[in-house]
């Protein structure tokens, strides 16, 4: 937001709340919501730009910061940012159980259960390793998706039910679930989903009235069956498809990015990669495949398309554009310029015109190896053809994490600059041996359409820093490394600061315009979700939630059970403390009598590399996201594992339903985990 419309928005935020029920006009941020005040989106404010003006916590006294209270959150996953409205903290965890706190004392004032776990599809939906991101509020109201596809409104002083729909009913949804924020766009409230690594989705986004929940549109990420569906993404896109996708689902989930523009009532949304992400298989003409991995503009009355910029046209990756999308006003060439910032996955950064849907620019921030250079002219990637890895494997940059991803990047008003947790990594791409007959297994199976890599390619492992990045030179202005691969989300904030924590548990605050680093906090846990800053009292804060999940070991490595999961909240001069913490090493288990047997392990290992390793992690070595099996008595005792894989008899606390696994594949992950447990047994 430019200075004028930051003061103008202020200036409607303090009539709203003197007027108290004040109607949300445009521009304005929703009755009685103050803009700096509160944080009551995703990403802050409307812009989503995880910018704060506050500026009584600044570079000079940053070193005063100090815990003001911690709250330890009782749930398998808290990897979620949390929102601020006049003095309550609300966030939802684990299975979206929304907890509202005093932010003053963190006292908890109500908590709401959506009973995830009793819903009937709960198992098979729960198998992503990623829980709720994040919530949104608007007119007394906090919303929450839950992981096997309700929307749901709670009131926000006392907790109750307002009302809930049902977002993932049809069955071009089967394989879905609900991961990322619903957002607030004018008087309705729009929510998307994933799902499109693991089985036949076909993306959509669906908006309701904010105040009875009744549906107000859908609109169609990818076309549907050009002789059944008359959709308007089917009408305008399908000549942009080839083959049969819709027998794939063809993909396209929004399962994180929106943004919504109040100035010209659109929504921008983020859309996702294909399914598979192999085009070869997806659409083996080829083509655009629109609108996969596009920022798509959607007029809220109609509901229908206003603009889209696709960033990666025949996309046979895992691309995709769930990545914020951060909006203000810039300076280029000497003209003021309504513009959107967005950093994908696969390493461009681009500014366009939001009025127009025109690309401004598009840089490299991290390594890229699949275009040389975006093309202003056509908007197209020029691309590197043997990233297309026909006959021949490739090693892609950035990696299907992507160079940056669902964790936050901020834009900060004051230095005009953007800062973005990068990753940078490579994966060997290649096609599968039967490409011919490929099928999806449908389950609980990651098919992204790729071959297994051929032996003998050597990828170097990844890296990680927090870069500062001028949008409109389109140059790096800063950078430090970062440890491991995943960290945080940001905050910028009017005081000169960033704050950011990173997977070793370091939450730390930066000088926004060189990057030296100025403070930090042990956590005590990883950290990956982005802090936020409002003000109580005219007092101003700082939250963030210490929780950490990957699908490899870290260092240090954060165990499921006995890292605390916590909301930290810091003020100056704050004098709380966290009690010490020691981590136990426990045993890697076994039973001399079990018997491995080499041809059950293959089985096993093929099932637990599609199936378990994005929560119980690669080689059965926990990263923290859920217990670490080689150190579990359940796999050692057949009918207990039964009972928890195919049964589903910890679904209440996150592990899903796996009744799809057959008698001979639950035995194989038993000898595989087994196998794996006396390979990394410390020797005698
Ligand atoms: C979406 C994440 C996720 C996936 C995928 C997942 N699990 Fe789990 N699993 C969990 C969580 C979380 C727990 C811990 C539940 C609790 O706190 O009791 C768990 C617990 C377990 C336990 C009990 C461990 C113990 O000591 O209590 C077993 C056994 C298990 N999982 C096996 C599997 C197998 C086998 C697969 C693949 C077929 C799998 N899980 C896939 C999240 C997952």
């Amino acid at each position: 937001m430019g200075k004028n419309r930051k003061v103008a928005a202020l200036a409607a935020g303090i009539v709203a709340l003197a007027l108290g029920s004040a109607q949300p006009g445009i521009g304005a941020p929703g009755a009685g919501l103050v803009e700096g005040r509160d944080w009551y989106s995703f990403g802050g404010t409307d812009n989503g730009g995880h910018y704060s003006a506050l500026a009584q916590i600044n570079d000079s006294n940053v070193s005063q910061l100090g815990l003001a209270w911690a709250y330890d959150i009782d749930t398998f996953d808290a990897y979620t940012a949390p929102l601020a409205v006049n003095g309550v903290i609300y966030f939802a965890v684990g299975h979206s159980v929304i907890h509202a706190l005093d932010a003053r004392t963190g006292k908890l004032l109500w908590q709401y259960d959506p009973k995830v776990a009793e819903a009937p599809e709960a198992g098979w939906r729960m198998r992503a390793g990623w829980g709720i991101r994040g919530i949104a509020y608007r007119d007394g109201m906090v919303f929450t998706a839950t992981r096997e596809g309700r929307l749901i409104a709670v009131d926000a002083k006392t907790g109750k039910l307002r009302w809930s729909v049902k977002t993932l009913d049809e069955p071009g949804s089967h394989g879905a679930y609900i991961t990322g924020p619903p957002f607030v766009a004018g008087d309705k409230v729009v929510i998307g989903f994933g799902g499109a690594d693991y089985s036949k989705v076909r993306g959509y986004v669906t908006a309701y009235d904010i105040k009875t929940g009744k549906r107000a549109w859908r609109w169609y990420v990818v076309p549907g069956n050009p002789a059944v569906d008359k959709d308007e993404t089917t009408l305008e896109a399908a000549k942009t498809w080839t083959g049969e996708w819709w027998k794939f689902g063809g993909g396209g989930a929004v399962y994180q990015a929106m943004t919504y523009d109040a100035k010209y009532d659109r929504i921008y949304l983020g859309t996702g990669n294909g399914f598979p992400w192999n085009q070869k298989i997806r659409s083996p003409g080829g083509g655009d495949n629109l609108y996969l991995s596009s920022v798509v503009a959607i007029d809220m009355k109609t509901g229908k398309r206003a603009w889209h910029y696709q960033t990666n046209p025949e996309n046979t990756w895992d691309f995709n554009n769930a990545m914020d999308i951060e909006l203000t006003e810039l300076t280029i060439d000497g003209q003021k310029r309504d513009v959107l910032l967005h950093a994908p996955k696969n390493g461009f950064y681009y500014v366009i015109d939001r009025a127009t849907g025109k690309l401004l620019s598009a840089e490299k921030f991290a390594q890229v190896n699949w275009a040389e250079r975006i093309d202003k002219e056509t908007g197209r990637p020029v691309h590197n053809p043997e990233a297309f890895y026909k006959g021949k494997p490739f090693v892609l940059y950035p990696f299907p994490n992507g160079a940056h991803g669902v964790q936050a990047m901020a834009h900060s008003e004051q230095t005009g600059l953007t800062y973005i947790p990068v990753m940078e990594g490579g994966r060997v791409h290649t096609d599968p041996a039967n490409i011919d007959t490929w099928q999806v297994r449908d389950g609980m199976f990651i098919n992204s359409g790729l071959g297994v890599p051929p032996a003998g390619i050597v990828v170097p492992p990844s890296k990680s820093f927090l870069l500062a990045y001028d949008p409109v030179t389109q140059k790096k202005v800063w950078e430090i490394p970062q440890p491991g691969t995943f960290n945080g989300g940001v905050l910028a904030t009017g005081g000169n600061l960033l704050f950011q924590g990173v997977n070793t548990g370091d939450f730390a605050a930066y000088n926004a315009k060189d990057g030296t680093k100025l403070w930090s906090f042990d956590a005590q846990n990883g950290i990956l979700s982005a802090p936020i800053s409002y003000t109580v009292n005219g007092k101003q804060y700082v939250t963030v939630i210490a929780s950490f999940r990957a699908s490899f070991a870290n260092q240090p490595n954060w165990d499921y059970r006995q890292q605390k999961r916590r909301v930290l909240t810091f003020m100056l001069g704050g004098k709380a403390r966290l009690p010490k913490f020691t981590r136990v090493e426990e045993p890697v288990l076994d039973d001399p009598a079990f018997a491995v047997d080499a041809q059950k392990v293959a089985l096993g290992a093929g099932i637990y590399g599609t199936t378990c390793v994005v929560c119980h992690g690669g080689g059965v070595i926990s990263g923290g996201a859920a217990p670490d099996l080689r150190k579990s008595q359940i796999p050692l005792d057949a009918d207990a594992f039964n009972a928890v894989v195919r049964g589903g008899a910890l679904m209440e606390r996150g592990m899903g339903k796996f009744d799809n696994l057959s008698d001979a594949e639950i035995d194989g992950l038993r000898h595989y985990i087994r196998q794996r447990a006396r390979e990394t047994m410390p020797k005698k």
